[in-house]
């Protein structure tokens, strides 16, 4: 059975202190969670500091974005190592604001997975298409693509470290979220593909996230649906107790699953 995911995409959103603050209040609440797995995504700027707090806990931190190089003359990047040594097992890539506000290309955000997967850190790979693309029927298409790109040449060994997150532009940020039907079709066209590059087997495993204004009201109706294994949770991810909430929804329907 695949595991249930809640990553929290705080974006430029939190200094140093305010980090330190929300993930001790948060690791206490969670002190009895037991099946959903938790990844906290703050900047840069706060990844150490927080990690020497999470030593002895089961969450998990991951960086927001990463330049493929190993290092060198990139002022304002930082690499896939320092990542590391700042104690992520986890990466965003591909997010769309990365992809729309800063034109990261596919091409560019494959180097990023496979600089990723070669440090040992786990890629969240974004896919999603904007409003235009879905009104113009494009969805699969947008998604193809960006899938093809992100996934070719990964090996089966690979796959595994490989977190899909699907994101519709349109949802992002804007309190429009999918509709469970919707997140859920789309979901479903990325659990084929990765069935049509390995086999059934890997594509069943394969977690796939939903984001896009993920809040606990709409938490139970998106994560009792098919092809959804958790959330990528921006703007509700910033508030401890919203977050918790979100969380709590996700632990509910796993215990209900094991049943
Ligand atoms: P949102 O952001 O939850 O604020 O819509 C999600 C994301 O950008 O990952």
């Amino acid at each position: 059975m695949r595991r249930n995911i809640v990553a929290a995409n705080w974006k430029m959103n939190k200094d140093v202190q305010e980090s330190y603050d929300f993930t001790k209040s948060l690791s206490k609440k969670l002190l009895n969670l037991k099946r959903t797995h938790i990844i906290l995504c703050p900047p840069f700027t706060s990844l150490f500091y927080i990690s020497e707090l999470l030593k002895n806990s089961s969450i998990a931190l991951g960086g927001q974005n990463m330049h493929y190089e190993k290092s060198g003359a990139f002022t304002g990047e930082i690499s896939a190592s320092m990542l590391k040594s700042s104690g992520c097992d986890y990466v965003i890539l591909g997010h769309s604001e990365r992809r729309h506000v800063f034109n990261e290309s596919n091409e560019l955000i494959k180097k990023k997975i496979d600089t990723a997967l070669s440090n040992d850190l786990k890629p969240i790979i974004c896919v999603g298409e904007k409003l235009e693309e879905r009104q113009s029927g494009k969805t699969s298409e947008v998604i193809r693509t960006q899938y093809s790109s992100a996934f070719i040449g990964i090996s089966e060994q690979k796959i595994n470290q490989c977190i899909i997150a699907y994101e519709p532009v349109w949802a992002i940020g804007t309190g429009i979220t999918a509709t469970p039907e919707q997140a859920s079709e789309v979901q479903g066209v990325i659990r084929n593909l990765v069935s049509e590059q390995y086999n059934r087997e890997i594509a069943d495993s394969m977690p796939i996230l939903y984001g896009g204004s993920v809040k606990s009201a709409n938490a139970k109706s998106l994560i009792e649906t098919e092809n959804i294994d958790g959330f990528l949770v921006g703007g509700a991810s910033l508030v401890v107790d919203h977050f918790f909430e979100i969380i709590n929804v996700v632990e509910q329907f796993s215990i209900g699953q094991e049943k």
